[in-house]
């Protein structure tokens, strides 16, 4: 039995869309839904108050930044990530998988898992299946996710079988680690831009008693086609009551052609970090708050917005704390991007809920795709 109670609300005519709501041990999520990256256990410049202002359900946190720093112990002393960052909404932990395999020069890989040094103090550690769950334990996250090999989809058929056949076997590990525990896991399915290992890889984890199933391996080096096709290639084959996660995608655009082949999860550090950049998402189309001619401007950074940096400050303002490199102008701009993501969350949903979403989605196609203001 899935420990989500996972409930499919309403598909869509003529698109693969759904709206659906699962439980979690600290709440609902209603999907599809969007999770700010909270990678150190904070959304960077955000607190929890920030967070709620823009109506995040569910905050992604990484096992591997985590276990360096502060480490298991702090987290077994507080009983868990959502005492200690006072975040009472669920929380999801992203397994390490990714992190360790984009530090190539100083890790080794085994059967067993991965060895790596810290960034922090440059202490040798180990990071396996079974530690991984270990450690998402410890952070008590509502989501866990499998320990995966996640590598480019430029690699080789070869590479990628290989790739494939350890993230199957780290699953199964995974699964038998996760014992008892009432927390939520997640498999991985990996397979690059090889049709058949991708139809492989979902065919072995559908298999799996998993409470959820993600699609790994992709926003990482393949055109914005091969990214839809192969999201739908995969969905074609996932149960329909369980929640499926697109990880680490991405701009609004690939979201909205996402839900329309089938995903309800998301996370991405696009809004946050385009703000530390001074780039906003409008109604309109991205701005650049940098640009000289917001200097004078008046008008806040999207009339049709209604967050906290909307509903008080204008252009000229956020203008000049980007070029002065303040840290007020990126926390306002993360607070606006990510409450833009979330509005375009409730407005999908809506329109799924609705019956509408195929009309919803051509409209919106192209205005999310709109060059920049
Ligand atoms: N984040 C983005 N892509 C991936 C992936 O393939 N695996 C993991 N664990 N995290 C990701
Ligand atoms: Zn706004």
């Amino acid at each position: 039995m899935s420990r989500l109670a996972f409930t499919l609300e309403r598909e869509s005519p003529g698109s693969k869309a759904r709206a659906a709501r699962f439980t979690t041990l600290h709440g609902p999520v209603r999907t599809p839904v969007f999770m700010p990256v909270g990678t150190q256990a904070t959304v960077k410049n955000l607190d929890v108050e920030d967070l709620k202002a823009v109506d995040a359900q569910v905050l992604l946190a990484n096992t591997y930044h985590l276990l360096l720093r502060p480490g298991p112990e702090v987290f077994r002393k507080f009983g868990g990530i959502h005492r200690f960052m006072n975040w009472d909404r669920p929380v999801l932990t992203d397994s390490g998988g990714f992190q360790i395999f984009s530090l190539p020069d100083s890790r080794v890989m085994t059967e067993a898992g991965a060895q790596f040094r810290s960034y922090v103090d440059g202490q040798v550690h180990f990071l396996s299946p079974e530690s991984s769950i270990a450690m998402q334990r410890d952070i008590g996250s509502d989501i866990m996710m499998v320990l995966d090999q996640c590598i480019a989809s430029t690699a080789s058929h070869a590479e990628t079988e290989m790739a494939m056949h350890l993230t199957h076997r780290w699953a199964e590990r995974s699964l038998a680690a996760r014992g008892d525990s009432a927390q939520a896991l997640f498999g991985i399915i990996q397979g690059a831009c090889h049709r058949d290992l991708r139809l492989r890889s979902a065919e072995f984890l559908r298999a799996l008693p998993f409470d959820g199933l993600a699609i790994g391996g992709l926003a990482v080096g393949e055109t914005h086609a091969q990214r839809y096709e192969f999201t739908g290639l995969v969905t074609d084959q996932l149960p329909a009551h369980l929640p499926r996660y697109l990880m680490g995608v991405g701009t609004p655009l690939d979201i909205l052609e996402a839900v329309h082949r089938g995903v309800d999860m998301f996370d991405c550090i696009i809004p946050t970090q385009l703000a530390q950049r001074g780039t906003a998402y409008t109604s309109h189309g991205r701005i650049h708050c940098r640009r000289g001619i917001y200097k004078f401007s008046e008008e806040p950074l999207d009339a049709a917005c209604s967050c906290p940096t909307c509903a008080k400050y204008s252009r000229a303002y956020l203008h000049h704390l980007n070029k002065a490199d303040e840290v007020l102008g990126w926390q306002l701009l993360s607070i606006h991007n990510l409450a833009f993501y979330t509005r375009l969350m409730a407005e999908i949903r809506a329109a799924i809920l609705g019956g509408e979403f195929l009309a919803y989605y051509e409209r919106q196609r192209l205005v999310l795709g709109r060059e920049d203001e």
